[in-house]
């Protein structure tokens, strides 16, 4: 092989690793996070020691549990999850509370828009508000991890 042609394919193969970083950077194969504070009551006291979850909604792999927490005396909460996804992370907040003296559990499916924030969730749960509808899926796969 000439000097000429060994150069070319050295180039070449340089070429290849910036298409291919370029490639993942594009795809999102980044590192997300998402930080959710808030406040849970029921009737206006607060939900004080109460587990919250965040977790990760994955269409092909097992769901992940990013990580856990309970709520303080005053019901207060803040949760950090963080972690390197494809498509970019789905989290769900996931609330196990026992507001009227009936097990709940609760959950909010965080968009994708609010990746790398800062949002704050809070919820009274004793107005008549504690059977949220349209959140069946999230609802299971929160179950998973209450068990
Ligand atoms: C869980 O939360 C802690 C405290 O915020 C944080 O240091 C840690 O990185 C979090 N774990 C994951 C997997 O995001
Ligand atoms: C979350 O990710 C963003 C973007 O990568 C970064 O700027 C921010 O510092 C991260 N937040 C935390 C709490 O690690």
């Amino acid at each position: 092989m000439s000097m000429f042609s060994l150069k070319f394919v050295f180039f070449f193969l340089q070429f290849l690793q910036i298409v291919n970083l370029t490639f993942i950077t594009k795809s999102g194969y980044l590192s997300s996070n998402i930080t959710i504070f808030g406040q849970f009551l029921c009737n206006s006291k607060p939900l004080s020691n109460q587990k919250v979850l965040l977790v990760e909604y994955d269409k092909l792999d097992p769901n992940d549990l990013l990580n856990t927490t309970i709520t303080d005396k005053n019901g207060k909460y803040t949760i950090f999850g963080e972690e390197a996804e494809f498509h970019g992370m789905e989290p769900i907040l996931c609330l196990k509370h026992d507001c009227n003296s009936i097990g709940f559990v609760e959950s909010w499916e965080i968009d994708k828009k609010y990746l790398d924030e800062v949002i704050e969730i809070n919820e009274d749960f004793g107005k008549g508000n504690f059977i949220r509808k349209n959140y069946e899926k999230s609802n299971a796969i929160c179950k998973e991890f209450f068990k």
